[in-house]
């Protein structure tokens, strides 16, 4: 009791504070997202999100060995096909623009781990994650087409595989689809526990993938539920996924908190575009400090215990760690 116990003994400098720090962010942490597009030497920042960029294959080269000189480990592709239709065929062409940009980036690069966003969103004339039959996404044709996917992506040389539909089984037919193709040692990354989110905003116009009826409410979670996450999260570690996903983050720092008590496996929490936008809206307006929020912000989903984080500030921190 005070007076003995002073917790402030242990705050009086920077360096005590660094010997007793409990949680650390380090660049090994960090995934870092792009968004790949058709051309050449295009690099076209995004309205709502100030420092991100679709960005060709050229460039998007470049950028990646400067990210692997930064000791980021990661990134993670999401691909703007100039073609889109009904049954989002770019999104397994095996020369699509995803595909292309992995080998680009394998040749031009050494250890950097290559990760795809597994998803119809971005490939659909109408933005939903899957096929459409009478109305709504049909959850088993799904399956077929992302199955086609993830193999074409890792036919191209992806390193690990991200699929962030949220259709059910969608983790036991990849692992099937690339373990009989040869691929079983690729890592699967579920997007397990993914909620229907308006944080996703300033995303749907870097991807160009804004749904053109309806929402994603039949197949992403409802915002207002925990215990279903725990389902997702079981559901997808029984069906093989190496990594679970929470996301978005910083309004689910308690669901990060809940599957990280549930599961051995690595947790990874996706600081999403909404997320990113805000922040970036206020530094810009000089209403918050930018050097201090940022590495709160994250650290605050490293203290709710996910091991990586998607974000789109990984360039801007992994240049001051
Ligand atoms: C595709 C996908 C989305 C995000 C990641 N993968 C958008 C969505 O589901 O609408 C969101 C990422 C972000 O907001 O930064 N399904
Ligand atoms: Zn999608």
């Amino acid at each position: 009791m005070f007076p003995i116990v002073r917790p402030r003994r242990l705050r009086a400098n920077d360096t005590i504070r660094r010997m007793v720090r409990e949680t650390n962010l380090s660049v090994n942490d960090l995934i870092y997202p792009l968004f790949v597009c058709e051309g050449e030497n295009i690099k076209k920042q995004i309205g709502s999100m100030p420092g991100v960029y679709q960005m060709s294959v050229d460039v998007i080269v470049k950028e990646c060995i400067e990210l692997e000189k930064l000791g980021i480990p990661s990134i993670i592709l999401f691909g703007i096909p100039k073609h889109k239709d009904e049954i989002g065929s770019e999104a397994y062409n095996d020369n699509g623009i995803v595909q292309q940009a992995i080998r680009a980036i394998k040749q031009n690069t050494k250890k950097l781990m290559v990760m795809t966003d597994v998803c119809m969103c971005e490939y659909t004339s109408h933005g939903h994650c899957g096929l459409i039959v009478n109305n709504d996404v049909d959850n088993d044709e799904t399956l077929k087409l992302l199955s086609k996917e993830a193999l074409s992506h890792a036919k191209a040389g992806a390193d690990i595989v991200a699929p962030s539909d949220m259709m059910d089984g969608r983790i036991a037919a990849l692992r099937s689809t690339l373990d009989t193709n040869g691929f079983s040692n690729i890592p699967i990354i579920s997007y397990a526990v993914k909620y229907a989110s308006s944080y996703y905003g300033p995303f749907r116009e870097a991807a160009e993938s804004t749904p053109t009826f309806g929402d994603r409410r039949t197949y992403q979670m409802d915002p207002a539920n925990r215990l279903e996450a725990l389902k997702e999260a079981a559901l997808d570690i029984e069906e093989g996924a190496d990594m679970i996903m929470v996301k978005p983050a910083l309004a689910y720092l308690d669901i990060i908190r809940d599957v990280r008590e549930r599961t051995n496996l690595p947790v990874v929490a996706y600081n999403v575009s909404g997320e990113y936008s805000m922040i970036m809206g206020a530094i810009e307006r000089g209403w918050v400090d930018g050097d201090r929020i940022i590495p709160e912000t994250l650290l605050s989903m490293k203290r709710a215990g996910s091991d990586l984080i998607i974000t789109y500030f990984a360039k801007a921190v992994a240049e001051v760690l």
